[in-house]
């Protein structure tokens, strides 16, 4: 089983380009391309957040637009920059089979028609750039993963529950990692916590699991381990991760540059 993830798209509205600067729309076309012609052909693709960059429909639309684009099915979890009744306007159903009611107002979902379940979880805390993990969310990951049983698994969420040394984790935070992180100890079929949010690829061995967090497709953040700069971004050319469950049953994951119009050149040892 392939399992591409796409990451912090940061989709404007049509025309325009992120912050002014950034090329999102053209980059998440590019990654789209790109995981299209695949060999093999992932067989999902996971879209963990900050999709638009501001949260409006139109920006989601057009997201959804350059998204429908891909060949095999795909699922989309909320960021902070995402609004979640916009998000569900748009995605609801097959790309977000969620059933939100008054009993339930997170975007969470289980999709078990693959080797491994993909369970998505909803870390975003209205109107706050960090993360959060309820009681109610908990509880809700709890009887899923009864459910699940011992079949592998990974959870997919916007916010990394941890600490990762830079101002994206540390400073805009987690609530509800440590019981979090408790829970996630009981469940050594948990493969992977896939996240975004940092705008690096960056990993991090957590409570029996590993924190395995996706580039931005294009907006870098520029790594300060000092943690005492603002945050800055970069233009990066697009990326996206791979993700292949073998047969040994690990998960391996890789990092995917796509560069505009560049060819491999092969180095041959001397
Ligand atoms: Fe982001
Ligand atoms: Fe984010």
């Amino acid at each position: 089983m392939l399992i591409a993830q796409i990451s912090d798209t940061h989709i404007s509205e049509p025309g325009t380009k992120a912050y002014g600067i950034a090329p999102m729309a053209e980059n998440l076309a590019l990654c789209v391309e790109h995981i299209n012609q695949q060999e093999p052909l992932p067989d999902v693709v996971l879209v963990t957040g900050d999709i638009s960059c501001s949260g409006k429909e139109e920006e989601l639309a057009y997201a959804a637009d350059l998204l429908d684009k891909l060949t095999m099915p795909y699922y989309v979890i909320p960021g902070n920059h995402d609004n979640r009744s916009a998000l569900l306007s748009v995605f609801q159903g097959d790309r977000c089979p969620v059933e939100v009611s008054i009993d339930n107002k997170f975007i969470h979902y289980v999709i078990d028609s693959f080797p491994l379940s993909l369970i998505a979880v909803d870390s975003t805390m209205e109107g706050e750039p960090g993360g959060e993990i309820c009681e109610e969310r908990l509880a809700w990951l709890e009887k899923q993963l009864i459910i699940n049983g011992d079949k592998p698994c990974v959870l997919f969420m916007h916010h990394p529950p941890a600490r990762f040394n830079v101002i994206e984790s540390d400073i805009d935070g987690f609530v509800g990692s440590d019981k979090l992180g408790e829970f996630v100890c009981k469940y050594p079929n948990i493969q992977q916590i896939l996240c975004g949010h940092l705008h690096l690829a960056t990993f991090q061995q957590w409570n029996g699991t590993v924190i395995s967090v996706a580039p931005s497709t294009g907006m870098g953040l520029l790594l300060d381990l000092t943690m005492k700069r603002p945050s800055q971004f970069f233009l990066d050319p697009p990326s996206y991760q791979l993700h292949l469950w073998n047969s040994k049953q690990s998960l391996i994951s890789h990092t995917v540059v796509v560069k505009k119009g560049e060819r491999s050149y092969l180095f041959k040892k001397q």
